[in-house]
């Protein structure tokens, strides 16, 4: 076994790292940033995802100061307030959760000097305060002073360089990963610098220009690279052929004439629809239709990939070292045009490769076809998974502590 915290490749101080004493104050940030419907929490993943540092931290008797953004307020709101996720929380672990009323001040501070070891304090929602997405030392400094050590475990948001994801580390120290963080960035870094072959990279969504920078690295890395989604349009239109109704992002059919320029002299195959399910219109009561080919005619919009294209994905999907799925194949919210889209989520599922997958609506998927306990790795980051994947630094990772 390798010594704790020793982990290969990742090349930060974990958590396990920590020498926590009984009632030592630790400020950890978590990525509580949750759906909410009605007051409640409506889907509680990435809070389950943070208990194991959480859980961790308590075992040893600290006292957990959480901190989290929630939605993007511009100020106070108490739309965005914290509470429903310290309730959530409160259900999900034995330790007693307090929520603080502001992010920091004095009454912050009051919480923490009562808070006894073993208990959790949630701070209200980090961007609340102005000075967190600036990154603003003043407020970086005031979140420091209230703890002995810093984790981070909030992979969802490590690519913002943010007060509270990266300044804090500045002025607390140690200032080190969580578990979560540490899983996703050795996974996500794996499928980089070390994949089992072939690779296979089914990327999906609306708009090539958010995977753009994903489709050229893969371009260079992956055995192949299947696209669907909507995001296909902006091909089919950069290969001259007509779209009719559907959604095309314009900027995009220029960076998917370059996609394609690139494919022909890279090594990974670059695989697009052959048939499609078309709609005449975008709802779940439009007309439907099958569609051999990808030629669509005006009145028509492309919601689906067809079945020829399902049945090559799988195939893709099934014959992978590694894959890595991120964005669906369609509108899967509408169960005339879930049928792609669930083909691919059954084939990752059934992989015998190592199956990882990133990105909100991929998630969402899996959950709705009861598939979401079938992957190897659901990653919790949608834009940090991105990032990471693209070769970018994520800030909230750099800022700690080197092993
Ligand atoms: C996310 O949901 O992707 C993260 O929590 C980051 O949120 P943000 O895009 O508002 O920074």
């Amino acid at each position: 076994m390798p010594e704790a915290g020793a982990t290969t490749g990742f090349g930060k101080r974990t958590v396990r790292d920590l020498k926590t004493k009984e009632g030592e104050r630790v400020l950890a940030r978590v990525d509580f940033n949750v759906p909410l419907e009605g007051g409640r929490v409506a889907d509680d993943v990435r809070i389950r995802a943070a208990l194991p540092t959480i859980e961790l931290l308590l075992d040893r008797g600290a006292r957990v100061i959480l901190c989290s953004h929630l939605g993007r307020p511009k100020g106070r709101d108490p739309e965005s307030s914290l509470r429903p996720v310290s309730e959530r929380l409160g259900e999900l672990i034995e330790a007693s959760v307090l929520q603080a009323p502001e992010v920091i001040g004095p009454e912050v501070r009051r919480g923490v000097d009562r808070l006894e070891p073993g208990g959790v304090l949630v701070l209200e929602n980090t961007r609340w305060e102005r000075g967190e997405t600036e990154n603003d030392p003043a407020l970086a400094r005031e979140l420091a002073s209230l703890a002995d050590a810093y984790v981070n475990d909030a992979f969802g948001a490590a690519h913002r360089a943010h007060a509270s994801t990266a300044g804090v580390a500045e002025y607390l120290r140690p200032a080190v990963a969580g578990l979560l963080l540490e899983r996703e960035v050795t996974t996500l870094r794996a499928i980089v610098e070390s994949p089992g072959r072939p690779l296979v990279v089914v990327l999906g969504g609306a708009k090539v220009s958010d995977k753009i920078a994903l489709i050229d690295k893969f371009l260079d890395t992956a055995d192949a690279l299947l696209i669907g989604g909507a995001m296909c349009f902006s091909f089919f239109r950069a290969q001259d052929k007509p779209t009719g109704d559907s959604l095309v992002e314009e900027v995009g059919v220029d960076l998917a004439r370059k996609a394609l320029a690139k494919a022909e002299s890279s090594d990974g195959r670059l695989l697009l629809p052959v048939d499609l399910v078309l709609g005449d219109r975008f709802d779940a009561a439009a007309e439907r239709r099958d569609q051999d080919g990808t030629e669509v005619p005006d009145g028509w919009m492309g919601l689906d990939i067809g079945p020829r294209t399902a049945e090559a994905y799988a195939k893709e999907v099934a014959g992978a070292g590694t894959v890595f799925w991120n964005g669906p194949m369609g509108a899967f919210e509408m169960a005339p045009f879930a049928a792609g889209t669930r083909a691919v989520a059954e084939a990752v599922a059934r992989a015998p490769g190592t199956t990882v997958v990133g990105g909100g609506d991929s998630a969402a998927a899996l959950a709705q076809f009861g598939l979401d306990a079938e992957v190897d790795h659901l990653s919790t980051g949608g834009g940090a998974s991105l990032e990471l994947l693209e070769g970018k630094p994520l800030p909230g990772v750099e800022a700690l502590d080197d092993a």
